[in-house]
């Protein structure tokens, strides 16, 4: 996107701020991206990946009170997804006059559409991350050197070597003063961090083992069969769109669906656990269609993590039609018993109790505070901006992707794996992924038999 596109008062602005001299070391040292001019106050926002999850972001941050935000770009790789967002976002900003300009000009397709979309920002605007995560750490480095501010979702990595490139990363986005949120919004649940204080007072003692369950029917593209590829779709094509089935776009449904549980769990421990050892099974093979799955998840998951302190966390997860669904989390100390999650990712309200049965008479306290998770973490991130504080939740995310990816790695190779292990190994799912374009294969194609590679544990050393 050439400057034409751009709001030119803005950028003049920003140019006089600086007093016309836009050198990139000299930002870094003076924490530019933080700072907007006097004169003009409005953070431009594009969003990339405009999905389920992106259009709900994009929501998020014009409704937040902390700044004056404005939409202004959109990318995707697919054009009936983007219009599909454009819909709902244009009509959630007819609510909200002066938050939405996306003219047609700055709707931008293609694998390279990440870029002209960040280009129609300035130094300090904010762009949202909500692809499929293999592409995170692509439009990450392309967001730091166009000095932006980021929101980008979990996972943010889905195997060791491009966490170690994410690490680097979010050390590189730190150095340049950017602020970075990244969607755990547990983190940004009230109940949540009012519970984590309470832990740390001691109200359940010490803590001894935590249980997180992610168990339900199938959801999202957690299952995926060659009848849902349609005609002339490219294997490329079929997998972005049906992400969740694929470890080299999503980390599978172990990385994407668990990582809530896994990180808020780590989170009231205080700390990462340094290995774990899982099982995991493949019960159906044949879809109700009569056709084969195709997807790489198995369809559950049981996990034992260690901490450095001998500390266990057990996490289960299952995708399985009318099974029991069992969604939540538990900790458990000397003296007692928290709920951090009471259903799905992290709802509330948040409670501890005396001893290690959840009833309401051993109720010590439970949390009230009623606020949207995915509204505060917006907030966060903005009041960071304005207030050009410290705020980079991206080394947490790559600790809470790697560890999540480290249970399905697990499960996967039937073998026990450390940090060490999956931070030092490998295997990256999808080297090139930067270099995709819409004629690309994809970084899994089918083998001999017509399916793509499945994990099989014992047998292969790798995950597929
Ligand atoms: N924090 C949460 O509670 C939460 C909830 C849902 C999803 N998410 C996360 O958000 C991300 C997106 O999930 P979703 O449910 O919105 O999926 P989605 O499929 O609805 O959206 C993804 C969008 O990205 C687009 N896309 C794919 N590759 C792209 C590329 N290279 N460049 C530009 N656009 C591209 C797709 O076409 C699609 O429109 C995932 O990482 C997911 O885990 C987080």
């Amino acid at each position: 996107m050439s400057d034409e596109t751009t709001p030119k008062t803005s950028r003049r602005s920003f140019l006089q701020a600086t007093s016309g001299v836009v050198a990139g070391a000299a930002m870094t040292k003076l924490n530019i991206p933080g700072f907007h001019s006097s004169n003009d106050d409005t953070i431009q926002v594009a969003l990339v990946g405009c999905g389920g999850r992106g259009s709900g972001a994009a929501v998020n941050a014009m409704a937040t009170k902390a700044g004056n935000l404005k939409l202004v770009a959109m990318a995707d790789v697919f054009a009936d997804r983007q219009k599909d967002s454009y819909d709902a976002v244009s009509a959630e900003g007819k609510k909200m006059p002066g938050k939405f300009d996306v003219p047609k000009e700055r709707m931008f397709l293609g694998f390279d559409a990440y870029k002209k979309a960040m280009d129609c920002l300035r130094p300090g605007d904010i762009v949202i991350l909500t692809t499929p995560p293999a592409f995170r750490w692509v439009h990450f480095t392309y967001a730091i050197s166009k000095k932006l501010n980021v929101f980008m979702e979990k996972p943010v990595t889905t195997d060791g070597p491009t966490s170690k490139r994410m690490l680097k990363l979010a050390d590189e986005a730190k150095a340049a003063g950017l602020k970075v949120g990244v969607g755990l919004m547990s983190r940004h649940s009230v109940g949540m961090q009012e519970l984590y204080q309470r832990i740390r007072n001691g109200e359940i003692g010490d803590v001894t083992f935590m249980r997180g369950y992610r168990m339900h029917g199938p959801a999202a593209s957690s299952e995926s069969t060659f009848s849902m590829k349609k005609d002339g779709m490219s294997h490329l094509e079929f997998q972005i769109r049906r992400f969740h089935s694929f470890l080299w776009c999503s980390g599978g449904c172990f990385n994407d669906f668990n990582i809530h549980l896994i990180d808020q769990m780590c989170w009231m421990k205080d700390a990462w656990p340094t290995k774990v050892y899982a099982t995991g099974g493949r019960h159906y093979k044949i879809s109700p269609d009569n056709t084969p799955f195709v997807d790489q998840n198995l369809d559950t998951y049981g996990c034992e993590y260690t901490f450095a302190d001998g500390t266990k966390m057990f996490f289960d997860g299952r995708i399985i039609q009318d099974a029991q669904t069992i969604y939540s989390s538990h900790i458990h100390g000397t003296k007692g018993v928290a709920i951090a999650s009471r259903s799905g990712d992290c709802g509330g309200p948040q409670a501890t109790f005396s001893g290690h049965n959840e009833n309401k008479d051993r109720q010590i306290w439970a949390s009230t505070d009623r606020s949207n998770p995915y509204q505060n973490e917006w907030e966060a991130l903005v009041k960071a901006i304005k207030d050009n504080k410290p705020h980079n939740e991206v080394q947490r995310g790559v600790m809470a992707s790697l560890v999540s990816s480290m249970g399905r790695m697990a499960a996967h190779t039937g073998q026990e794996v450390s940090v060490d292990d999956i931070l030092n190994g490998d295997h990256e799912f999808a080297p090139n992924v930067d270099k995709l374009t819409y004629e690309s294969d994809a970084p899994v194609m089918p083998g001999a038999d017509g399916l793509y590679p499945m994990p099989e544990p014992g047998k292969k050393t790798r995950e597929y």
